[in-house]
């Protein structure tokens, strides 16, 4: 049995597609019940040994919104370790390297708490311009996606590539037992992504560069708080220097296929409609 965690969100839902597709008994833990899933949140160990009956596996994705997800993260691991599961592929990102705090502590004891271990570590996705994400508001309101990342690249993946990544990690009969760091195609800036939506959304968009002060107060208006706020523009100040300008060979190397480009992202998610759509 393998535990989708955020088994409802971006990465997860299509993990526990593929999962179940490829005949995986997967269970989807969710803040809100459904049917054929399990009631599961970080911040609630009542909810915990539900969700880990019988299960081998976990797709971990951290509690979001939290600056150091370590203290809720580590119990359930232990809890976790010392019941039937062996093997956790967690979901970090590129911009979090293992360190003594944080996720990157998370990502640091991960081996030491399981002999069968992944650590998925992400660039920006590209799905962050579509649907509601506030980057595809922003483009389908003002015509207009807003950063503190000036003129540098980010090396932006399908997440579907993730997932990909994801279920040979949790399903590789040899263990992965590293972290990968992940990346589509090509890296591109925020001008080259709102060229992308202009030509094949059809409205024009166009990237506007701030500073990251400016972007916290945006974050922070649009209901986010304001210490994760200042979190996240630092993270578009780190790229502005060049941390995200890179591309990983990870996805051809786990899957065997090549990861997909931002443009044919696009034309299959925007089919001619409005940018962000
Ligand atoms: N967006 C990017 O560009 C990017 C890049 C690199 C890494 N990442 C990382 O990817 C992760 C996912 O980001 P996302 O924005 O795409 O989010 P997402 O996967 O859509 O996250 C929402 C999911 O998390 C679950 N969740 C949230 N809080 C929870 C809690 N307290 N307990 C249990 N489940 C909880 C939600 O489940 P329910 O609502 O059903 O409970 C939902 O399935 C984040 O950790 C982020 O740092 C993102």
């Amino acid at each position: 049995m393998i535990l989708v965690i955020g088994g409802t969100g971006t990465t997860g839902r299509i993990v526990a597609a593929k999962l179940a597709e490829r005949g995986h008994p997967t269970r989807i833990a969710s803040r809100r019940p459904f049917a054929g899933g399990v009631r599961f949140d970080w911040r609630d160990p009542a909810t915990h040994p539900d969700a880990l009956a019988d299960v081998n596996a976990i797709y971990a994705i951290p509690p979001i919104g939290e600056v150091d997800p370590a203290p809720v993260m580590l119990p359930f691991l232990e809890r976790a370790r010392s019941g039937s599961v062996r093997r956790v592929v967690l979901l970090s990102s590129s911009a979090v390297p293992p360190a003594g705090h944080g996720l990157g502590l998370v990502h640091a004891r991960l081996g030491e708490l399981f002999a069968e271990w992944a650590v998925l570590r992400p660039s920006w996705f590209m799905e962050n311009f579509m649907g509601a994400q506030p980057h595809a508001v922003s483009a389908r309101e003002h015509g207009e996606i807003v950063s503190a990342t000036g003129s540098a690249r980010v090396g932006f993946v399908d997440p579907a590539d993730i997932a990909e990544v994801a279920v040979r990690a949790l399903t590789d009969p040899t263990p992965h037992n590293t972290d990968h760091v992940i990346t589509g195609p090509e890296a591109l800036s925020y001008d080259a992504v709102a060229a992308v939506l202009t030509e094949v959304g059809g409205q024009p968009v166009r990237h506007r560069a701030i500073d990251a002060a400016e972007l916290a107060e945006r974050h922070t208006a649009n209901g986010i708080p304001p210490d994760f706020a200042r979190f996240l523009a630092s993270l578009d100040t780190a790229i502005g220097a060049g941390a995200e300008d890179r591309t990983t060979s990870t996805v051809a190397d786990v899957t065997g296929r090549s990861p997909r480009s931002f443009r044919d992202f696009c034309r299959d998610r925007l089919r001619g409609d409005r940018p962000g759509a």
